[in-house]
């Protein structure tokens, strides 16, 4: 796959791009990065590639002409290949995103900087905007670092294990079980026994489980779209009634104490 990064600070990518196993993606040719400086397509003597809004207010614009400029002379714009503007008004980039654009032979990642990107840009040569989430950086060029990484490492033989983005959080729908490694035990704390066991279907159920447990606690908004067995459903349905449970035995307890004692332990003295 190769991807080309339009930016006005390519010496940002330096050493995310170069370290590990982007390092090693590039190494083997399974993905190639080129990166192209927004500002070299200034035609001005100042290299001007930002100018203040018209309409007033504050912050500066990247300006229409040098990334219009950089993209048609690089990216051959009736090929398909999508050009994608990074900014905190795109469509939120999932790992289903990820997928998608890991099945394309080429992409094109426009950084923003500053206030935002003059709208001519998107009309004359951005075919998708994607955001990495609601929050707002200094530029596209993080997001853009988080994007290369997070496809890299799903094209065909970047990662050892070739079946490791499918047991991933997230890649089916639901976020991963507990790891473990050796030391059996670690100050006091144990390894579960059944991953010593060499159980494998026992420690199949396991893991499952785990990762039910853990989507129910930390997303369970996940649980929704998640393909869930009959099996995962009763064991749903199990988590719900020990949690109802807890919550009555925790009010219970409330209101056991009294009105005075309710407010905890951390109450003052009245
Ligand atoms: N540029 C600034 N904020 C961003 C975000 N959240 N995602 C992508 N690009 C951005």
């Amino acid at each position: 796959m190769r991807i080309d990064i339009f930016t006005l600070f390519p010496g940002m990518f330096g050493g995310p791009l170069n370290e590990s196993i982007l390092r090693r993606a590039q190494e083997m040719g399974a993905l190639s990065i080129v990166l192209h400086n927004i500002r070299d397509y200034t035609t001005d003597r100042h290299h001007t590639a930002d100018d203040t809004p018209y309409g007033g207010g504050g912050g500066m614009i990247l300006k229409p002409e040098p990334i219009v400029a950089a993209v048609e002379d690089v990216i051959p714009l009736d090929k398909g290949i999508p050009v994608i503007l990074l900014s905190p008004q795109g469509r939120l980039f999932t790992q289903t995103v990820a997928r998608e654009l890991a099945a394309r032979e080429r992409l094109a990642l426009i950084c923003g900087h500053y206030e935002g990107v003059d709208e001519r840009v998107r009309q004359l040569v951005v075919t998708d905007e994607i955001s990495i989430g609601d929050y707002v950086l200094t530029g596209g060029e993080l997001a853009a670092m988080v994007i290369v990484d997070a496809v890299a490492r799903l094209l065909p033989g970047v990662l050892g294990d070739p079946d490791a983005p499918d047991k991933d959080s997230h890649s089916g729908g639901l976020l991963e079980h507990p790891h473990y490694t050796r030391p059996p035990v670690f100050r006091g704390l144990a390894v579960p026994e059944v991953l010593l066991s060499g159980h494998e279907a026992r420690i199949a159920r396991w893991r499952r489980r785990e990762s039910l447990r853990r989507t129910w606690e930390r997303r369970p908004e996940l649980l929704l779209t998640a393909p869930l067995t009959e099996e995962d459903r009763a064991f749903l349905v199990k988590l719900a009634e020990e949690e109802l449970a807890r919550r009555m035995r925790d009010e219970e307890a409330v209101s056991d104490r009294g009105p005075r004692d309710a407010a905890g332990p951390g109450r003052p003295p009245t």
